[in-house]
């Protein structure tokens, strides 16, 4: 089996993919400056302390390791943050990815998985989204994302890396089988930040405008468990092991909820009422974001089994129950 390195193997997505990975017989090595990412989330595995701007030791650790495919997740990933500190967005998400590219190149590494995202589309002109929509992203996270996608276009024509570009809608959801899930901090993603109010952590939520074209005036996301988007990075592994060209595919359940359908979610799931107001919209946020998600599962395989909001929102649940201060003390 092949030796695999995951950058940002500490984080969110990047630890459930690596566990993904071993489980399926790879041998994983995880890089990460644990800036964001937690030791805990990595116990047990091979791992390389270091950032994305050393190049010659993510080269140097490419040979060692006689690393056969590259996953990078290392990256930062908050929305608003980056409009805030678009210097340290595009230092660390674009310097820091061409950095790793190079080395990889210069290892003669020929596989590459990357961690893209919806935001590449920007405010949606049609829904669902699919991959064709044109690239117009609405903030500089975004646009890191299309840097590297498009660079990788090139990197293909030029020298023969193949790679997948995954974009993931709403990522969440915890681990089916425990001991990981989301932490971040600052947290400002939807489900956590639910399930912080129901255990008295967080006085209430803010709903993010009621007044959208939608429904019941709340913003609408596709929702897609973090064990099913392992599950797609280990299939696109497999595709370009299996000499597939590069390709990009969106990576969601294809079903819109809004802010309210979530929030009804975890009371029916905590059999809690959820505190919360409505507030004024988020700058820079869709009303709709909904992928077409067909080619993932024609040209993968990749089919979601944890699907329906409520069972995302039960692994969740059972993560922050379980670990109410995430990983805790260690950060
Ligand atoms: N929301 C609230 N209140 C909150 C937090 C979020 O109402 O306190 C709403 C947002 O307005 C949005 C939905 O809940 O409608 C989900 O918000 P998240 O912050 O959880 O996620 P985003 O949709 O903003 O972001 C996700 C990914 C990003 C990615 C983006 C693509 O987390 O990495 O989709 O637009 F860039």
């Amino acid at each position: 089996m092949a030796n695999l390195l995951v950058t940002g193997g500490a984080g969110y997505i990047g630890s459930h993919t690596a566990r993904a990975l071993e489980r399926a017989g790879y041998s994983v090595v995880i890089f990460d400056n644990f800036s964001r990412g937690h030791r805990q989330a990595v116990e047990g595995y091979t791992v390389v302390e270091g950032n994305t701007a050393e190049r010659k030791k993510l080269a140097a650790l490419l040979r060692e390791f006689n690393i056969s495919a590259v996953m990078h997740f290392a990256a930062h990933s908050l929305v608003g943050e980056s409009v805030e500190k678009p210097d340290l967005y595009y230092h660390n998400n674009v310097l820091g990815g061409l950095n790793l590219l190079e080395a990889v190149l210069e290892a003669g590494v020929k596989h590459f998985v990357f961690s893209s995202s919806a935001a590449v589309y920007g405010e949606p002109e049609e829904t669902p989204v699919g991959e064709e929509h044109p690239l117009k992203p609405a903030n500089p996270y975004g646009e890191t994302k299309v840097v590297i996608e498009r660079a990788l276009h090139y990197f293909t024509q030029a020298f023969g890396l193949n790679s997948v570009s995954l974009r993931y809608f709403n990522a969440a959801g915890a681990a089916l089988s425990g001991g990981i899930g989301e932490d971040h901090d600052p947290e400002t993603h939807l489900v956590p930040l639910i399930l912080q109010s129901v255990l008295g952590q967080r006085e209430k939520v803010t709903v993010f405008g009621n007044d959208y074209p939608t429904a019941d005036g709340t913003a609408v996301r596709d929702y897609i468990h973090v064990d099913d988007l392992a599950e797609a990075h280990l299939l696109a592994l497999e595709a370009l092991l299996q000499g597939r060209q590069s390709q990009v595919y969106n990576l969601g359940n294809g079903e819109g909820y809004s802010v309210l359908e979530v929030i009804k979610a975890v009371e029916k799931v905590t059999g809690k009422a959820v505190p919360y107001e409505f507030g004024s919209r988020r700058t820079g946020d869709p009303a709709l974001l909904v992928a077409a998600a067909k080619k993932a599962e024609r040209e993968l395989g990749w089919r979601p089994k944890t699907t329906a909001l409520v069972d995302i929102v039960e692994s969740a649940w059972r993560w922050h129950r379980e670990n109410p201060q995430g990983f805790g003390a260690e950060k």
